[in-house]
């Protein structure tokens, strides 16, 4: 269980989740205005799942000050120190987010990855930072396109999940949150086939089945995100392993972000 508070999560049961990833997006104003428009419009609108926000640093208090009005927005940072307080400049620690009341954090997305050189061992100790501080982990794995072409993309997604997580003990995993982006899907307009999110939803589950058991594995929520829109979020989140998105570019317009929301 995260610590009580006002976090209006319990992440020991698999649910539905749609969250923004806003990447490094929007001035304060046009941030502000996002959030205040998605807080309004839940309020007179209950999502049938759980919706995050995932703004820049910068923005996270304004965000959380929100989410601590609302009884249906949370937060999530985008990314953590693998390191505790100290002389990391420009580093934030899973401490600072936590005192801010950031319900989640993304670690290990693709374009970290790939950019900054972010490596199995770093994700795993950010993974451990975060629930040192009760912030969730939203993990992300994903093949690049020619790993896919070559028939390895289900090796890749293997190695990310036992390098990244699979050291954590049953109770800790069950704070994690899995996000599967294939790269080849991210900002693209190539979404993924629902065919293609499910095969590789069932095949995650199965290896965390086969680490952690039945239970663990059945309340575990795995996120689909590439390309997901207003137009293809429904099928692919009719999916029985497909438990909501990590949705990019779709985020960043209030209408196009309700409209996956109200996919569920
Ligand atoms: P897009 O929805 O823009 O493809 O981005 C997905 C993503 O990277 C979410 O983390």
């Amino acid at each position: 269980m995260l610590a009580s508070g006002t976090h209006k999560i319990d992440l020991v049961m698999r649910k539905n989740i749609v969250a923004g990833n806003w990447k490094m997006n929007k001035n304060f104003e046009q941030a502000e205005d996002l959030v205040a428009d998605l807080t309004e419009y839940f309020e007179e609108n209950k999502p049938k799942c759980e919706v995050i926000v995932c703004p820049p640093f910068l923005y996270l208090e304004m965000a959380s000050d929100y989410a601590s009005e609302s009884s249906v927005l949370n937060v999530s940072a985008q990314n953590v120190s693998a390191y505790d307080n100290g002389a990391y400049t420009g580093e934030i620690s899973a401490e600072m987010l936590k005192g801010l009341d950031i319900s989640y954090c993304i670690v290990g997305h693709s374009e970290r990855r790939q950019y900054y050189n972010e490596t199995d061992n770093q994700l795993a100790q950010k993974v451990d930072k975060l629930l040192d501080f009760s912030v969730a982990p939203i993990f992300c794995i994903g093949e690049l396109l020619e790993e896919r072409e070559s028939n390895n993309h289900f090796s890749i997604v293997k190695e990310q999940l036992e390098n990244g997580l699979f050291h954590l003990n049953a109770d800790e995993f069950s704070n994690v949150v899995i996000a599967y982006e294939p790269v080849w899907a991210i900002g693209t307009g190539v979404v993924a086939t629902p065919e293609q999110a499910q095969e590789m939803h069932a095949h995650i589950r199965e290896l965390i089945t086969e680490k952690y058991g039945d239970k663990i594995a059945n309340d575990t929520t795995i996120m689909y995100g590439g390309s997901c829109n207003p137009k293809n979020a429904k099928i692919l989140f009719a999916n029985k392993d497909v438990d909501g998105g990590l949705i990019g570019g779709a985020s960043l317009i209030a209408e196009d972000f309700v409209k996956i929301i109200e996919s569920f």
